[in-house]
């Protein structure tokens, strides 16, 4: 079982992945001070409890008024009926009218710039090909121009970052700090496209943005549009590519299931939803309890840190027969990789065309893909992912 993890590289914090669940589902970690919670129904018992448990961890800390201006307008960390009345408002740019054209486009562009990597026997899948597409689409989502995508590597860096969530020693604001400060550059750059768009409006998701107002009528700030923008952009612009190099990985580490989706493409979206539970990119997310609550049997105190392990929780056995078992045709699958409940992953509509389309699309350019047996895949460095950040790749 330790098989896939060791053959790629990966250590015994991803424990998850080498079949080494603990006992215990929910657990005070003294090291960090947060609560971990890492079976399936303690995770949905925390995910659907919005009464209990609140996702702006940020109130654990004393986050001062600087720092606070760099998270307001966040929808992740958001609450109640603004949040609700938001999520309205973004979906509009997800609605399945505009994924239809999302998916003619991702044709498009693909292929332009599958066309550069002519002629090479080998590349950086990433890096070469899907960062920059995502990069393209994101410009096009948030109405950035898209020669300026470069601004977004600083999410790069912060998913690069490898601190841990802590509530010791003044951890929390430490951790804020260092992913928050690395992204200074990308916010001046959004507020000067903000500021175009309020003066000249678009079809895209800074407008909405700008034409949105909260419940009370009041509109959002300049600096919480920025945030939003960021927010958007740390959920959603490496994900899917990280999406696309995990699957490349288990399809390597699982021969017979790989030949079951050459065979068939329309195993491909059931394909994904099987990596996103498997190798679950996303693998934590946070909560801070509101009050004192028992979840899975285990009294959790008030205003407490709560860490989900969403990536154990979608090898819970409980939920998922054959959990250490990678089946392209796995059904029912209902993994909590796009999270569940009020803060379910706005954009994973976007994810699942995004990831369908560059895959059959690669498949019809480079039938010979396969994993580069001689690179080693470079995995990002934040405990909270498990994606990989460069996959060399041979297509001869
Ligand atoms: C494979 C790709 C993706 C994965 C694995 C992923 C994962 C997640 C997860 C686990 C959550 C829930 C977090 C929580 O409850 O604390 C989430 C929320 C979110 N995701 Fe995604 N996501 C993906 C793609 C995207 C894309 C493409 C976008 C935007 C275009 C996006 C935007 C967001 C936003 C804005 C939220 C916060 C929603 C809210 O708090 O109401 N994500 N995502």
């Amino acid at each position: 079982m330790t098989e896939f993890a060791d053959r790629w590289g990966l250590g015994p914090e991803k424990y998850w992945l080498r079949g080494a669940l603990p006992e215990e589902k929910v657990r005070f970690s003294e090291e960090v001070g947060v609560w971990e919670v890492s079976g399936y129904p303690e995770v949905l018992e925390v995910l659907g409890d919005s009464g209990s448990f609140s996702a702006d961890s940020t109130r654990l800390f004393d986050v001062d008024e600087e720092q606070a201006k760099l998270i307001k307008g966040d929808m992740a960390q958001m609450e109640g009926p603004d949040h609700l009345h938001m999520r309205r408002q973004v979906g509009r740019a997800f609605s399945p009218r505009r994924m239809q054209d999302l998916e003619s486009r991702i044709t498009a562009l693909g292929s332009r710039l599958a066309d550069r990597l002519a002629g090479r026997d080998r590349f950086d899948l990433l890096g070469d090909f899907v960062d920059d597409l995502s990069g393209i689409l994101f410009s096009e989502l948030l109405g950035t121009p898209p020669e300026q995508r470069h601004m977004f590597k600083a999410v790069d860096r912060t998913m690069d970052a490898d601190v841990q969530m802590s509530t010791v020693d003044g951890g929390g604001e430490e951790y804020f700090d260092s992913l928050l400060g690395p992204l200074l550059p990308l916010r001046d750059f959004l507020g000067e496209v903000i500021d175009e768009r309020a003066a000249e409006p678009r079809q895209d998701l800074l407008s909405l943005m700008l034409e949105f107002r909260y419940l009370d009528g009041r509109p959002m700030e300049r600096d919480e549009i920025i945030n939003f923008a960021v927010a958007v952009l740390g959920a959603g612009h490496l994900t899917s590519p990280i999406l696309i190099g995990n699957t490349m990985l288990c399809l390597e580490s699982h021969p017979g299931q790989a030949a079951r989706v050459r065979a068939d493409r329309s195993l491909v979206p059931g394909m994904f939803e099987e990596v996103m539970r498997y190798f679950t990119p996303a693998t934590t997310s946070y909560r801070a309890s509101l009050t004192a609550v028992e979840v899975g049997g285990v009294k959790i105190p008030e205003d407490q840190m709560v860490s989900l392990h969403l990536g154990a929780a979608n090898r819970d056995p409980r939920q998922f027969p054959d959990a250490d078992t990678f089946d392209v045709g796995r059904a029912p699958n209902q993994h909590v990789g796009y999270g569940r409940g009020a803060h379910y992953c706005v954009g994973a509509a976007m994810a699942r065309v995004e990831t369908r389309v560059i895959f059959d699309l690669l498949l019809d350019r480079f039938p010979r893909l396969r994993v580069d047996p001689e690179t080693p895949p470079v995995f990002f460095g934040s405990p909270e992912f498990t994606g990989v950040r460069s996959l060399a790749v041979r297509v001869d």
